[in-house]
Parts: structure tokens; C-alpha cells; sequence
């Protein structure tokens, strides 16, 4: 399968031609890395190593959000935005076209594309797969949909012992596309990271009990407090999900992997220790063999930010209330930050947005790493020449 013709930047990297030419000025001090041709079979190791001996570079330098991620400080602030493949982009929305949200999701060859977009036109230093956190649900059989404007939506929602008792594990062999679309990916990205990411078993449960968003949670809530017993094994299965879902992605060559807990902030701390921490503990301490860094993110949680530090990742996301000095503060010492520019600022004018930006870099040079993104995930009315504008800002800053 050939996806698309390839070139390499002054700065050594191959890119995709395909859509909008990735911009020079975004080079950065990545290296040269042969991309494997696509569609061939890597394992983790062999994704990072040139194919062809490189005599003025003998040692690959680590891509700098690997660097930040690892706690270190590169040269370099690496930045990507959640949200970053989507409806924000007009080449994004003329592909899916006639595509429904989940079948895009199984289809190797299109989440190759909708993946690589905004690499190629914001020169953001990651790739995240393009994907939902819902579809290992669809993987195991549940009958779910994603409805435009309104989220995933499920035609019965599991609250009974019954349902809960109903649900599948996940089976391996169901999983087949997400191995090739990650090894697809990693082939074209070349030095590029690819996040590979998972919904956290709370927010899994969230939508298998509530059916759709909710606004309270009350019948997520109802069975957490009411029902121990139930909820442990519906946590407990959708770690399991959960932690098939990214041993995949990082088995295939994803090099770091992020656990979205996106509903966690509807809880209070007593609860969220209690009856959620622990099987999220469960799906990080199942990729401890792993050389892969994990990153934490919910959204709404700052109360929950200590305690989301102790479920074993390595880098905490911060969503756009909490200020970076202050997340750094809750969190303890250690670990790398990711954040938190307000998704909403974008639409201001252009002098406000670099004020913005300049902000959270500067409150990010005191953690151990910072990797700058948005607070959460990108709007879909977002100018992407916004976006673009952003990435370079970041990249031309001094490296704190
Ligand atoms: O670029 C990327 O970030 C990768 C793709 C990605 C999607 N969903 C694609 C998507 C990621 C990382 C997700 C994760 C996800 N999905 C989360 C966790 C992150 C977060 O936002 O907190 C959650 C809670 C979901 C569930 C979900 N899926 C929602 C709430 C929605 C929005 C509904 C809407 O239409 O506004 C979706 C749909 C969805 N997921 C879209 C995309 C590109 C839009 C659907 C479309 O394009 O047709």
C-alpha cells in the first residue's frame, strides 16, 4: 500500500506530501531517520533505528518529546494538541465524508491519513493515533455509535449484575487493525512519536452506565456508591480494556501512550481514591515492563491532582483551570507536566494568544519536563492556521 510520496525536510525529517507541505520553519534539532517503507512489519526498537548507518550522526538524539516526557529538558519545548486530527481541519473533514466516526476508527489505511495530517501541516513533535476511546467497546462487541455534536451513545447502557456479567473480555485477534495502523504509522512518522492513547476505566464506565454524556453522572455515581461489588468487576474488566488496548499500541511501536480519565473531575477526592484510583493503578502498573512513558489527563480535576500522580504515570496532564506553578504544587516533584493553554483563547486576537502561550511556558520551565498543549481538547471552529501559528511560537521560544 503506498499512502502517500515522501520527502525530507531540511531538517532531515521525512514527511508526508500528501495535503499541506509541513512548514520549514517548524525544524527543530530532530535528526535524520530512514522511515521504513510503509506497511512493514517493526517492532518497538527497530521504529527509532535508521536503516542506513548515518556516519555524521551516529547517535540519534531522543525526539524531544520522548526527552520531556522522561523528565529532561531538551532543546527544543516539544508541543501537540489534544484533539489535534479532527474537525478543526477542512482536509480532515473532506476525507471523512460519508465515513462513519467508528468504521474510520478500524480502517488502517484512513487512520494512517487522519493521523498524519496535523503532522504535516502544524509540525507538531507528535502524532497521536487517530482513534476513540470508545472503540475498544465496539471491539468487544457493545453496541455503541458516535453521534456528531453529541458523543459516544449506547443503545444499552449497562447497569444491571446481568450487563455487567455480559460484558466480554476483550479478545486480541479483534484487534488486528489497530496493530497494522500503528505500524503504518510508525514506518511513515520516521522520528515522529506516536501517542497511542486509552480511555481510563472510569470514564469507560461513565458511558457504558449513563448510555451517553451526562452532565451529573448521577447513575455512574448511583452504582459506585450503591453497588461496590458491581462496580469492582465493571472496573475491573475495563481495565483490562483498557490495558489490552495500549499494549497493543506501544507492542506495535507507539512510543508513549496516554491514559485519558476525561470525566474523573465529577468526582470528589474520598471517591475517586476509593473507587476509581485503584484500577487505574491496575492499567499503568500492567505496562510497568514497558519502556514506555505514560501520561494521566482528565479534565475538571484539579482537587484530584495529587492522587491522580500516584496511579503510576509518569507525566500528569493538566486541563486549563489549574495554572502550571499550581498543578506542580499538587502534584509533588518528578513528574513532567503537559498543558494547558485554555482551548478557548485561540479565538482571541493574536497578541493575546502569545501572551497566553508565553505564560504557560514560563510556568512550565520549573517542573521537571513540560511538554505544551492545549488544557484539553482542540474546538472544532479552531482556525488550524491558529494552531500552526502556535507550534512555531513554542518552537522558537527559548528552551527553559
Ligand atoms: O487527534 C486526536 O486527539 C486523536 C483522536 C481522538 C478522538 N477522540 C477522535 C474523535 C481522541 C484522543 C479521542 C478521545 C476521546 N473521545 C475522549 C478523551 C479526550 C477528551 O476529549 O476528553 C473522549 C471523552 C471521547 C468521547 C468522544 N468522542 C466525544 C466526547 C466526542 C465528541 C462528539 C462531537 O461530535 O463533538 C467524540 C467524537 C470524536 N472523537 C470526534 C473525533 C475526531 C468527532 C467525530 C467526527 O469527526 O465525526
Amino acid at each position: 500500500m503506498v499512502l502517500t510520496s515522501r520527502l525530507t525536510t531540511s531538517e532531515g525529517r521525512s514527511v508526508s506530501t500528501k495535503g499541506k507541505p509541513r512548514r520549514a520553519e517548524s525544524a527543530g534539532p530532530e535528526q535524520p531517520g530512514s522511515a521504513p517503507a510503509a506497511g512493514q512489519a517493526l517492532n518497538r526498537q527497530s521504529a527509532k533505528i535508521p536503516t542506513m548507518p548515518d556516519i555524521e550522526n551516529p547517535s540519534q538524539p531522543e525526539p524531544p518529546l520522548l526527552s520531556a516526557a522522561r523528565g529532561r529538558r531538551p532543546e527544543r519545548l516539544p508541543v501537540w494538541f489534544m484533539r489535534q486530527a479532527g474537525r478543526s481541519l477542512p482536509e480532515y473533514r473532506a476525507r471523512r465524508e460519508g465515513t462513519a466516526m467508528l468504521q474510520a476508527c478500524q480502517d488502517p489505511d484512513l487512520v494512517t491519513e487522519l493521523t498524519l495530517q496535523p503532522v504535516n501541516r502544524h509540525g507538531v513533535d507528535a502524532a497521536i493515533l487517530f482513534s476513540d476511546i470508545v472503540v475498544p467497546l465496539v471491539v468487544a462487541g457493545i453496541d455503541v455509535d458516535i453521534v456528531a455534536g453529541v458523543g459516544p451513545v449506547l443503545s444499552n447502557p449497562v447497569r444491571s449484575r446481568e450487563d455487567v456479567a455480559a460484558l466480554p473480555e476483550l479478545d486480541p485477534a479483534g484487534l488486528q487493525f489497530l496493530d497494522t495502523a500503528v505500524r503504518q504509522l510508525v514506518a511513515e512518522l520516521g522520528t515522529t512519536p506516536l501517542i497511542g492513547f486509552a480511555g481510563a476505566p472510569f470514564t469507560l464506565a461513565a458511558y457504558l452506565i449513563e448510555g451517553g454524556p451526562s452532565k451529573d453522572h448521577a447513575l455512574t455515581k448511583a452504582l459506585m456508591y450503591g453497588r461496590p461489588d458491581l462496580w469492582d468487576e465493571l472496573l475491573s474488566k475495563l481495565a483490562g480494556y483498557a490495558s489490552l488496548f495500549l499494549r497493543t499500541q506501544a507492542a506495535a511501536g507507539a512510543s508513549v501512550l496516554q491514559l485519558f480519565d476525561s470525566w474523573a473531575g465529577a468526582l470528589p477526592a474520598t471517591a475517586y481514591e476509593r473507587y476509581v484510583l485503584p484500577y487505574s493503578k491496575r492499567v499503568f502498573a500492567s505496562l510497568d515492563d514497558l519502556d514506555v512513558p505514560r501520561i494521566h489527563f482528565g479534565v475538571g480535576t484539579g482537587e484530584l491532582l495529587g492522587l491522580m500522580a500516584q496511579a503510576g504515570a509518569e507525566v500528569i496532564g493538566i486541563d486549563w483551570r489549574v495554572p502550571l506553578s499550581q498543578a506542580q504544587s499538587r502534584i509533588g516533584p518528578g513528574h513532567p507536566v503537559q498543558g494547558n493553554l485554555d482551548p478557548a483563547i485561540l479565538f482571541a486576537d493574536w497578541p493575546v494568544i502569545e501572551a497566553a502561550v508565553r505564560e504557560v511556558v514560563e510556568q512550565g520551565s520549573t517542573a521537571a519536563g513540560h511538554i505544551f498543549n492545549l488544557g484539553h481538547g482542540v474546538l472544532p471552529q479552531t482556525d488550524p492556521e491558529v494552531l500552526t501559528r502556535v507550534v512555531e511560537l513554542v518552537h522558537s521560544l527559548p528552551a527553559p
